[in-house]
């Protein structure tokens, strides 16, 4: 039975999707873990741990003291937010990302993280766009996904680490606000 790490478990993909996971593969199975601590279904409904992405030596305890053999890794700053504060937005999306890499590879755990839509630019084809393609963003969070897509790569040719990734278009939750992107083409830069 999988045992699954998730960052940034607050946010909107998170509050759903890990409701979903203690469903199909049991509560004490799921671990939740954000920078912050609410109110959430999430966190009252199995094992729940505060954790920044940015403290790689915290990620690699709470992965060891729960034994998992999979990160979901969704923490980030999302596009209208990135785009305010660029600099933390690298810093958290990139450092976050090599630090839950890390893990994967140091614990052999599978890997999963989003990529976006953010990650095309105003000179990628729009119509029947391939996978790959020309993509030359111009927002710091498409920035962080392209490189973000690279470093997954990266870390599979080098290190044979199973990492997975999908580009999601603008997702909105039912039960969580926004975090700072929802169509990230419709951010104004
Ligand atoms: N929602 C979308 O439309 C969409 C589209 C494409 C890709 N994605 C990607 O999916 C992932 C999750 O997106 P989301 O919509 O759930 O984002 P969100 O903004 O709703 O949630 C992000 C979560 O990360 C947490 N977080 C922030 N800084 C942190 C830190 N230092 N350490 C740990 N946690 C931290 C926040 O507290 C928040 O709960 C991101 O990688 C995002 O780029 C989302």
């Amino acid at each position: 039975m999988k045992r699954i790490l998730v960052t940034g478990a607050l946010g909107q993909i998170g509050s759903e999707l890990i409701i979903k996971l203690r469903e199909r593969y049991g509560t004490e199975h799921i671990i939740a873990t954000d920078i912050r601590k609410n109110g959430n279904p999430v966190v009252q409904s199995g094992p729940f741990e505060t954790l920044d992405v940015t403290d790689a030596k915290e990620m690699a305890a709470v992965a060891k003291k729960y034994q998992v053999d999979t990160v979901i890794h969704l923490a980030a700053l999302l596009s209208a937010t990135a785009e305010k504060n660029p600099l933390l937005a690298w810093n958290l999306n990139m450092g976050g990302l090599v630090n839950a890499l890390e893990v994967a590879r140091e614990l052999n755990l599978q890997f999963f993280t989003p990529s976006s839509i953010g990650a095309f630019g105003p000179t990628t084809p729009k119509d029947h766009t391939p996978q790959d393609t020309i993509q030359r963003p111009i927002t710091m969070y498409g920035v962080n996904k392209v490189a973000g897509e690279l470093l997954c790569d990266y870390y599979y040719y080098k290190f044979g680490v199973d990492t997975r990734g999908l580009r999601f278009p603008g997702l909105i939750s039912y039960v969580t606000p926004p975090g700072g992107g929802t169509t990230d083409n419709a951010v104004e830069i």
